[in-house]
């Protein structure tokens, strides 16, 4: 089962797990049928053999019965992002957070599920010294966002620790994940978007903020690979390696795109930190994973996805 089907990082995993031969049961409370970003991240999944959707609120609806004979369960539903946190939003960022994960969780010890992989942040670790983050490193989230993060990946690993029960967690720390179908509010899209149409960017702070950009196919990779991890695996970064200044990516976006981009620089945000880097030595240990795709080649295909007319009408 894969929650958060029709969403950008989940609908990838999906058609992935489908080509590899996979049966998958999506999960999402967006319905294709009436929202066209959803529609557009499931196209190429829906129709395929071995895929089942449900449109279905995590919150309120049955699980139970989508979980037979299931393997694993990649918990990817979620609300995802730093900034809208503050606002008046918090209460579903809890309710889908950490509410809807303490469903996932119930269900899947009621129904023996062996594996869950859930989708945790880099946001967790908050403020840094520019280092890399190590997984063992105190956590200090910025944001209530990252709160709620941190809050879903531990009550993940708390039910995994109790002795009756049979489900087994890995709590993956996604870096800033970019690529075909990203999610509009996010930088990458926002830059190329700026390049392709003329519109303005707007800058959040000076543009010396940096990300370890993770490659969305790289990211579905490491998540497929947690399904395999030894036993008692845990936490794991998945960070792409390519750690860019926004400066950087709008110097990428003008080369690929060959026009400048209009920049509006507006007041740094509440809760983004300064810098994030991912240590992928466990990454590398434990899933036998490392990243493949540089963000100038990363973000070339997202360009071209862009301005496919398909997506330029959900986007
Ligand atoms: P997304 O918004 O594109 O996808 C999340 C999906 O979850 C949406 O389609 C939404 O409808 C669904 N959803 C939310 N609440 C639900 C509920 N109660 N019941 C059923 N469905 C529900 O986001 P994304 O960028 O694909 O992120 C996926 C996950 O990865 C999130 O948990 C996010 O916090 C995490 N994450 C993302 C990134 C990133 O860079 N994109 C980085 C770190 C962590
Ligand atoms: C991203 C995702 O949005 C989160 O859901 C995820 O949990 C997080 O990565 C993670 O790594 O854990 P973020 O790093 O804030 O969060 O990624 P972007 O939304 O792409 O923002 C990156 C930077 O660009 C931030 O400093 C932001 O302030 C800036 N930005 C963003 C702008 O300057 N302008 C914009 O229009 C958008």
């Amino acid at each position: 089962m894969v929650t958060g089907a029709a969403g950008f990082i989940g609908s990838h995993l999906a058609h992935a797990l489908l080509q590899a031969g996979t049966t998958v049961i999506g999960v999402d409370r967006r319905d294709p049928a009436a929202d066209q970003t959803a529609a557009a991240n499931l196209a190429a999944s829906h129709g395929l053999a071995g895929y089942m959707h449900i449109t279905a609120d995590l919150l309120t609806c049955a699980i139970d019965p989508l979980l037979f004979d299931a393997d694993v369960i990649f918990h990817l539903a979620g609300i995802p992002g730093v900034r809208p946190s503050w606002g008046p939003h918090f209460s579903d960022y809890v309710a889908s957070n950490i509410l809807a994960t303490q469903r996932v969780m119930d269900a899947a010890t009621r129904m023996r599920v062996p594996r869950v992989v859930v989708a945790s942040s880099s946001s967790v670790y908050g403020p840094t010294s520019g280092g890399p983050s190590v997984e063992s490193d105190h956590p200090r989230p910025a944001s209530p966002y990252a709160v709620t993060k941190l809050a879903e990946e531990q009550l993940c690993l708390a039910h995994a620790a109790r002795a009756d029960c049979p489900t087994d967690v890995v709590a993956l720390r996604y870096f800033t994940v970019y690529g075909p179908r990203q999610r509009p509010d996010m930088f990458t899209h926002r830059v190329l978007r700026a390049a392709i149409t003329g519109e303005p960017l707007r800058l959040y702070g000076d543009g010396h903020q940096r990300r370890d950009f993770t490659y969305i196919d790289d990211a579905v990779a490491a998540t497929i690979a947690a399904a395999f991890a030894p036993t008692d695996t845990g936490i794991v970064n998945v960070g792409g390696g390519s750690n860019a200044s926004l400066l950087e990516v709008i110097n990428i976006a003008k080369s690929l795109v060959g026009r400048d981009i209009q920049i509006h620089v507006e007041h740094a945000r509440n809760g983004d930190v300064l810098t994030t880097r991912a240590n992928s030595g466990r990454a590398h240990d434990v899933l036998g994973w490392q990243p493949t795709v540089d963000l100038h080649n990363g973000m070339r295909a997202q360009m071209q996805a862009l301005t496919q007319p398909a997506y330029r009408a959900a986007a």
